[in-house]
């Protein structure tokens, strides 16, 4: 469906050439002034130079032109500017197409595109902590986003799972129990099918071995020795890796399930490791790879670099494959097993320098398409509510899941408290609420920024937040029950200007989302759904809906309520959270 700026710069391009202008001046925005007028024109001003003449006589010839059933005001005004009100009429029908039509008649502008969206940012053997909130928050929504604009969107973990933190695990457990059959280079048997440890212990192994390789280079050597031989593909750390893997993608799958966030895709950097020796040979042959004090490097600096751009570091001198060469690998696997029209990557800005290196040296070695399109979004960090860096109380770095845990049993006293639900309710409800909250009040900053978090403010039923828009949803949603059927009913002209302000925002969708695309920005997609939930409960407070004797006029305000409460939905799915029945 057509976007409406779109259909009224088509009909203002006409009517400047049905007035003897050309037709490229007839661009309409949105307005800046809307206590003045919803859509404006500036062109008029613009041509009084080409046709030199006043510029308010170009604009009261075009507006001759125009149809008048489209607009409830249309002025030109001095010195020249055109001014437009849509009819209630030019509503109504579209609004009735977007309530009738596939996903309110939204363009589906992605429609035979692949995109592969690589976001969350899990590693192996080492808890998510809040650090991978919003890598999981907003790759999720720009991927919802993105599949909901008709692109075949992929989502891929993309697991840390091949680097020296395995090498680490391996050699603190040979510490631990030298006598496992894993360490026994001579052992031809079948490994133990059970790990020789649980999740707990793992979550300790591994920094207690991270610390130790700070202090004993002996074991530094061991751990990386380790890595290297685990990714030469020897059988007994193969086995462990097994082991260490399983054990922590059961833990990562339920804490992403809680999160609401699922990845089509469950590979790690180990998968892009059968890629590797070819893509090596390939570079090295081609002159992209070179020697460079005992390790390869591909060298991406280009003349017009301000700052420096060091070389992509592929094999180092120990001979393990690090962090650069599985991400390029990765892409080779990409290439070949989706052919994608763009891969996105949202990690932390500090990693902004590592994803330039390595979309530099897959452009130069053509790993990629030149049509294939590359993005690194690099988010801000999330901070405490005092703006510092977020800690536990005893200094630490807080797990992802506790604060999950906090937000929801902070929820929960507040749904007990006033008894919104009944008690089989109660953890369902609560479970939603601060998923919305969490999310939203993470979304609704730019992606790039930092920001606070701020518990009690995210979690406020009032005010910015998520639990506000879930609880617009949810009286719209009690409104409807009691109406009774009302799916099938039409759209009509407003009743008055609270729902014609409501109308108007929900034609705001198809740009929104479109926006929201382009600039890599959910905020936007926030802001929207405010400003939505904002007029819905105006409408709603100005006009006696269900009190309204009228029938007629009663099934109109039900039937834009109706399709307020859809696009709401469907807004707050993309983001990646849902409503409640009551709250
Ligand atoms: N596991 C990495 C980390 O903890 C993030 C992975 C991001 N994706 C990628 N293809 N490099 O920093």
């Amino acid at each position: 469906m057509e976007k409406i700026l779109d259909i009224i710069t088509e009909k203002m391009r006409k009517a400047f050439a049905d007035a003897g202008y050309d037709a490229s001046f007839g661009r309409v925005t949105v307005s800046n002034r809307p206590d003045l007028c919803e859509y404006q024109c500036n062109g008029a001003l613009s041509a009084a130079k080409q046709y030199k003449c006043a510029p308010i006589q170009i604009a009261n010839s075009v507006v001759a032109q125009l149809d008048a059933n489209d607009y409830s005001m249309v002025e030109a005004v001095m010195p020249g500017f055109i001014n437009l009100k849509l009819s209630d009429a030019f509503l109504r029908d579209y609004l009735e197409q977007m309530r009738t039509g596939k996903d309110f008649g939204v363009e589906k502008t992605g429609a035979g595109k692949t995109i592969v969206v690589d976001y969350g940012g899990a590693n192996v053997a080492k808890p998510l902590h809040i650090g991978h909130l919003r890598p999981a928050i907003i790759g999720e929504a720009l991927k919802r986003l993105y599949a909901f604009l008709g692109y075949n969107a992929i989502g891929d973990v993309h697991l840390g799972d091949w680097g020296l933190q395995m090498g680490l695990i391996i050699a603190e457990l040979q510490c631990r129990q030298p006598g496992l059959p894993y360490f026994d280079p001579d052992y031809t048997g079948e490994y133990p099918s059970e790990p020789p440890f649980t999740l707990l212990e793992l979550e300790e192994i591994y920094p207690t071995a991270s610390a130790k390789k700070k202090e004993d280079e002996a074991f530094a050597q061991r751990a990386h020795a380790a890595t290297y031989e685990l990714q030469r593909g020897r059988r007994g750390y193969r086995a462990i890796w097994q082991h260490i893997t399983n054990i922590s993608l059961t833990d990562l799958r339920r804490i992403y399930d809680n999160l609401d966030v699922h990845f089509e895709k469950w590979l790690g950097e180990s998968d892009a490791d059968p890629y590797i020796p070819a893509m090596i040979a390939d570079l090295k042959e081609r002159g992209f790879a070179v020697e460079s004090e005992g390790a390869l490097v591909f060298p991406v600096a280009e003349e017009t670099d301000k700052k420096e751009v060091p070389p992509c570091i592929l094999v180092k001198s120990d001979g393990a494959a690090i962090y650069a060469t599985t991400d390029l690998a990765t892409m080779v696997q990409r290439m070949q097993d989706f052919a994608p029209d763009k891969m996105l990557y949202i990690t932390d800005k500090r990693q902004a320098l590592h994803f330039e290196q390595i979309f530099r040296a897959a452009r130069k070695s053509g790993i990629v398409k030149p049509e294939t399109e590359l993005e690194h979004l690099g988010h801000g960090t999330m901070n405490g509510k005092d703006g510092k860096p977020f800690k536990t109380r005893d200094g630490g770095v807080l797990r992802l899941e506790q604060l999950l845990n906090d937000m929801t049993d902070f929820v929960r006293a507040k749904v007990i408290e006033n008894q919104i639900v009944d008690e089989d309710q109660v953890e369902e409800t609560t479970a939603k609420i601060a998923l919305a909250a969490l999310k939203y009040g993470d979304l609704s900053n730019q992606p790039t920024k930092d920001y606070n978090f701020d518990l009690e403010r995210f979690a406020a039923f009032e005010g910015n937040t998520g639990p506000y828009i879930l609880y617009t949803i949810v009286r719209i949603k009690s409104i409807l029950a009691k109406y009774g059927a009302w799916e099938h009913l039409p759209i009509q002209v407003p009743a008055n200007s609270y729902a014609k302000d409501l109308m108007l925002a929900i034609t705001k969708l198809g740009p929104t989302l479109e926006n929201a695309l382009k600039s890599s920005a959910p905020n936007l997609i926030c802001a929207y759904i405010y400003e939505l939930a904002g007029c819905v409960n105006k409408f709603y407070h100005e006009t006696p809906v269900l009190k309204e004797k009228d029938e007629t006029v009663k099934a109109g305000h039900i039937a834009l309520l109706g399709l307020a409460r859809n696009v709401l939905e469907t807004s707050i799915h993309i983001l990646g959270f849902s409503a409640p029945e009551k709250m």
